[in-house]
Order: C-alpha cells, then structure tokens, then sequence
C-alpha cells in the first residue's frame, strides 16, 4: 500500500482516479485474444497475457489491486461499455483510431501491430485477391472488419462477436480464412500447422489502453507515467519478450 492507504480515516491509494472500487483498477477485456488476453496465470484474476500483465504492472506501480472483466469488444471499442461505468479502463488490443477517439480517451500507444490474413495451408489461397466467393472471418467491430470491407473485394465476410468463436469456426471449416491482428493469427499459425498467415497489412495500428470520454484525465496521466516508468526500468521488455518477441 502506499503512503495514504491503511490508515484509519485516510484515503485509500487511487481516490483521485474516482475508481469503480477503491483500491482496485477494474480491468475491461475482451478474451480470448492470445497473445494479448487469454486465461491463465497467477496473478489472481484468471487472465494473463501482454495486455494483462502490463497493466498488473502498472497497477502495481499506482498501488492498486487488478481486476479483470470479460466483456464485449464491440461495445467497449464503441465507448458504451466504459461509459456505463463498467470499468476504469479497456485493455483489448484495441487500436487507436480518429472514430474511437470521438467516444474514448485513450493512454499513450503502448504496441504496434498491423493485420494479417490467415489461411487453410493447402487452401490455395496466397492473397487477398483470391478471396473472392470465400468465406471470412473477421471479429466484430475491429479494425480487421474495417480492412476486410474495404479490401476484400467480393469476400463473404462472416462477422464474429469474439476471436473465441472466430478460430473455432476456422478449424470447423466453416469460414476459409481470417483476417485480424497479426500476433493473434500468429499465435493461431503456430498452434496449428494446418494454418499460415499468407499475407500481412502495413496497416501502422497502435494499441492503447481506453477510459470514458472526458472522465478519466488523472488516471490516464497515471498510466501514461507508470507506462514510461516500466518502459525505463525494463519490466515493459521483460513483458515484451513474453508474450511478442518471435
Ligand atoms: N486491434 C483490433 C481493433 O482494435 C482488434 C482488437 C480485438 N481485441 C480483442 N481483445 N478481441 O479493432
């Protein structure tokens, strides 16, 4: 606990980041989206993953508890699940861009990612272009819709509401390919040989961590401080070398 927490009568660590509970920074997540969110771990949420153990670190850093909630990504990309008041802040993967920014406060970036289309290995498929007539999959409300809408052209497009029911379909047979974040099809690809990305977007995506609209400004200068502070001592590395390095 920190020099406020404890004693009788004197505030608790983070009562000026008007916390959903005090003492803890209560986590909004959609999962499973390995490497970034998934089950599992020991820190004693359930959940582990880069976007976990990053923000466990930085709880730690603002001597706060982490709690983590499995929501949603298409609501908490839109803003509603934040807005409600569900959460302190949306730890999904979830890629900065000008439309969430209308809804959303975001952190500083804290990764850089892109898209990338995953196949069936003896699909014959070896771009976007051959999609055409084909089934694919995308997630919800992501970034990896908006890119299969505007480029694959004449693509099926079968939406999701989470990768959790996206990959399983996959293997099913039921879609031909998926298109989403690189390191998440990656960690597909490796687990399955039957599968390969075939193609990769440059599509300069960065992901930050998300709050309500115009609520949050000292809990977000907070985790932009504790974010530069693990940067500077190694742990963000360390967590880096986890879960991304290839
Ligand atoms: N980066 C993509 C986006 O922001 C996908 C994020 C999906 N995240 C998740 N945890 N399911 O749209």
């Amino acid at each position: 606990g920190g020099a406020g927490s404890g004693g009788s009568g004197e505030p608790a660590a983070g009562d000026e980041y008007d916390l959903v509970e005090a003492g803890t920074l209560t986590v909004c997540s959609d999962i499973p989206y390995a490497p970034f969110e998934f089950e599992g771990g020991d820190n004693g949420t359930g959940y582990t993953g880069f976007d976990i153990d990053l923000l466990d670190a930085i709880a730690k850093e603002l001597d706060l508890k982490l709690a983590v909630q499995d929501v949603g990504f298409d609501a908490l990309q839109s803003g509603t699940t934040l807005a409600a008041g569900t959460c302190d802040v949306g730890a999904s993967a979830m890629t900065i861009n000008d439309e969430r920014k209308a809804n959303i406060d975001f952190s500083d970036p804290y990764v850089d990612s892109m898209q990338s289309l995953l196949v069936r290995t003896d699909s014959g498929i070896k771009s976007i272009d051959d999609l055409s007539g084909k089934n694919v999959g995308v997630q919800q409300g992501t970034t990896g819709e908006s890119y299969a809408t505007e480029n694959a052209k004449g693509a099926e497009l079968v939406q999701y509401p989470s990768d959790g029911e996206l990959w399983p379909a996959m293997q099913a047979g039921q879609i031909d390919a998926i298109l989403q974040d690189q390191p998440v099809n990656y960690v597909h690809e490796q687990a399955d040989s039957a599968y390969k990305i075939v193609e990769t977007y440059a599509t300069d995506e960065s992901y930050g961590f998300a709050f309500a609209k115009g609520e949050k400004d000292a809990l977000i200068e907070a985790v932009n401080t504790a974010l530069q502070d693990l940067r500077d001592d190694g742990t963000y590395q360390e967590i880096f070398d986890k879960y991304l390095a290839v």
